[in-house]
């Protein structure tokens, strides 16, 4: 992957004088910014998920796991695997897991023992239906097409096979809502620049769930796809989110 300037460094300067809000790029802009910012923050990036989720990032993680509802010695692709923290995961519900994932820097990160590949997910070095279940942790609103990532994803998926995300959401509640944006949208930030000398990164990662579209049009873009039974269920008050589908069998297919 080419590695070029970065025009939003320190989310554009210029900008920042009159807002505090990341500007969120777009197209080649976004993926090219959001492979060096994970470069960048990578040898911080699992500790840092500690503290901003409180330690209750690993229960979403695996919840998703267990949301496969695969049997033992299934091939699981984690889509954007970062450091690996899905893997070990999968590797403990008995599953055989594969990491991809576009940033150096996360996979020399990485402390899993599943193999890893370094490859953009909306173009993955996988046979058609070759696996049986895709899971996906915190990187849906990290992508530059959400729909060509959910076809590459059923592409690569047996029929029958499971599909499992997790990301951040905005909760309904107007009171929830009000305590999420605080949490994350201010001591996150705070807590990030600190710890990871990237106050940009830990700005731009709470304003990018403004990527994802609401809970109904994900479904459809996953329906649209080619996945049925989907599911969007929601947990800590709905500031995550846990997306499933089942690849269904398009006509012509054995
Ligand atoms: C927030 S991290 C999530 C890492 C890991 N899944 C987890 O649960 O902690 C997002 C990851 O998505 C990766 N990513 C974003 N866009 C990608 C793309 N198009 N192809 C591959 N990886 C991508 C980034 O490099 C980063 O490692």
């Amino acid at each position: 992957m080419p590695k070029v300037a970065v025009p939003w460094k320190g989310f554009c300067r210029e900008r920042a004088v009159v807002s505090d809000a990341p500007v969120l790029p777009v197209g080649d802009d976004k993926r090219i910014m959001v492979e060096s910012m994970f470069d960048g923050i990578a040898p911080r990036y699992d500790r840092l998920n500690r503290v901003i989720s409180l330690g209750l990032d690993k229960g979403w993680r695996r919840r998703t796991v267990r949301a496969l509802c695969l049997p033992a010695g299934a091939r699981v692709v984690d889509l954007a695997c970062g450091t690996g923290d899905l893997c070990d995961d999968l590797f403990a519900a008995g599953f055989r897991p594969f990491g991809f994932d576009m940033s150096a820097g996360m996979l020399a990160s990485a402390h899993t023992t599943a193999p890893l590949v370094r490859s953009d997910v909306l173009v993955l070095p996988v046979p058609d239906g070759s696996v049986d279940g895709v899971t996906c942790g915190f990187a849906l609103r990290n992508f530059t097409d959400l729909p060509t990532f959910f076809t590459e994803c059923a592409r690569v998926l047996q029929p029958g096979g499971r599909f499992a995300a997790v990301d951040a959401a905005e909760p309904e509640h107007v009171i929830v809502r009000m305590g999420h944006h605080i949490w994350f949208r201010r001591v996150v930030p705070w807590i990030g620049g600190r710890l990871s000398g990237s106050a940009a990164a830990y700005r731009y990662l709470p304003a990018s769930t403004a990527y994802l579209p609401g809970g109904p049009a994900l479904i459809g873009q996953l329906r649209a796809a080619g996945f049925g039974s989907v599911e969007r269920r929601t947990m800590m008050g709905g500031a995550v989110q846990l997306l499933t589908g089942t690849r269904v069998r398009s006509e012509g297919e054995a």
